[in-house]
């Protein structure tokens, strides 16, 4: 398949080129720094500096849509919101308008969301049932959600994923996480209780794959492991893992203060299952945090 990919220069879509490309793929990249491309994706991806390179005649079988600003690099100040919904919201309504021209239309639209869409779920088991939350973080998921639907009004088979914490060792969260709990300043978060939803990287990179496949997927995944924690188990998890234990505390009102309203992000949480994706038979190869955390921490043992 020829497959354009958005946000392919991140921490997941690097990791989807090399899979891909393993797989006898060709990819295009959208990219706004395209030298990159091949130096972050691999030699053979091709780089596409804006969309105004698809060409009605372009011919693209697939398209994987994750590009989007950082949600949590900067204050949720209202230019911040605007970067955040913009990068997403507009891109995939343009990219869906090439789509639209496009003399032979992409069959198959995988596009990015979150689980963040659920809000803060308290202890409550979510599915892709589970109803959207109301909080700034949820209506960005919920409108991203929108405008990729639309895709499946031109005839893709259209899946959403949405993505939980994806665990990687190069990269992400749980890299920034890496050293102040190896220097034994690793901290719960709050009172510990809320509710985190984690992916290896390995696991995200195969479900995709598995969509990308499965000629009856379609509509929105939990991308997930089915073994979620809270955040106090998650914090002992990470210190068992580097042999630090995790003693302190991070106070909920300091993080208010610090992060503003983007702290809901680490103060709420969500317990969410994989429900779909096992559903069609898709088969965690690591469904539980602490073997999860030795794979990417200590590669070789
Ligand atoms: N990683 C996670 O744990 C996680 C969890 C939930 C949801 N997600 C979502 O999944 C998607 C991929 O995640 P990721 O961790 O791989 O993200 P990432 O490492 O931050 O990469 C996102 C990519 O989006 C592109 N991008 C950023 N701002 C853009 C803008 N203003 N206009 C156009 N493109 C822009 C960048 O490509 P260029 O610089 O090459 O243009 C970048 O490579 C993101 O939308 C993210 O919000 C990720």
């Amino acid at each position: 398949m020829h497959i354009l990919m958005t946000g392919g220069t991140g921490l997941i879509g690097r990791r989807l080129c090399v899979a891909l490309t393993a797989k006898g793929h060709t990819i295009t990249v959208l990219s706004r720094r395209p030298q990159q491309v091949k130096q972050l994706c691999g030699e053979n991806v091709r780089p596409m500096a804006s969309l105004d390179e698809y060409y009605p005649d372009s011919r693209f079988d697939a398209v994987i849509n994750l590009a989007g600003e950082p949600i949590v690099d900067a204050r949720w100040t209202a230019r911040r919101k605007q970067q955040l919904r913009q990068s997403r919201i507009e891109l995939t309504e343009v990219l869906l308008q090439k789509v639209h021209q496009a003399k032979v239309r992409p069959q198959i639209f995988l596009s990015g969301s979150a689980i963040g869409v659920y809000g803060d779920g308290g202890d409550a088991l979510l599915s892709e049932q589970s109803p959207a939350g109301g909080d700034f973080g949820a209506q960005l998921c919920v409108d991203w959600e929108a405008a990729a639907m639309r895709a499946a009004s031109l005839g893709a088979r259209t899946c959403i994923l949405r993505t939980g914490l994806v665990l990687d060792g190069t990269g992400g969260m749980l890299y920034k996480m890496r050293l102040p709990f190896s220097l034994g300043l690793g901290a719960r978060i709050g009172n510990g209780r809320q509710w985190m939803s984690w992916v290896h990287i390995e696991d995200y990179v195969a479900m995709t794959l598995f969509l990308l496949e499965h000629e009856s997927a379609a509509g929105c995944f939990n991308m997930v492991a089915p073994e979620a924690v809270t955040n106090r188990e998650f914090t002992q998890s990470l210190g068992k893992a580097l042999h630090r234990p995790a003693l302190f505390v991070a106070p909920a009102p300091m993080l208010k203060i610090a992060m503003g309203e983007m702290s809901t992000l680490l103060i709420g949480g969500q317990h969410v299952v994989p429900a779909k994706i096992q559903s069609l038979g898709y088969a965690f190869r690591f469904p539980s945090l602490l073997p999860a955390l030795t794979d990417l921490l200590h590669p070789s043992s």
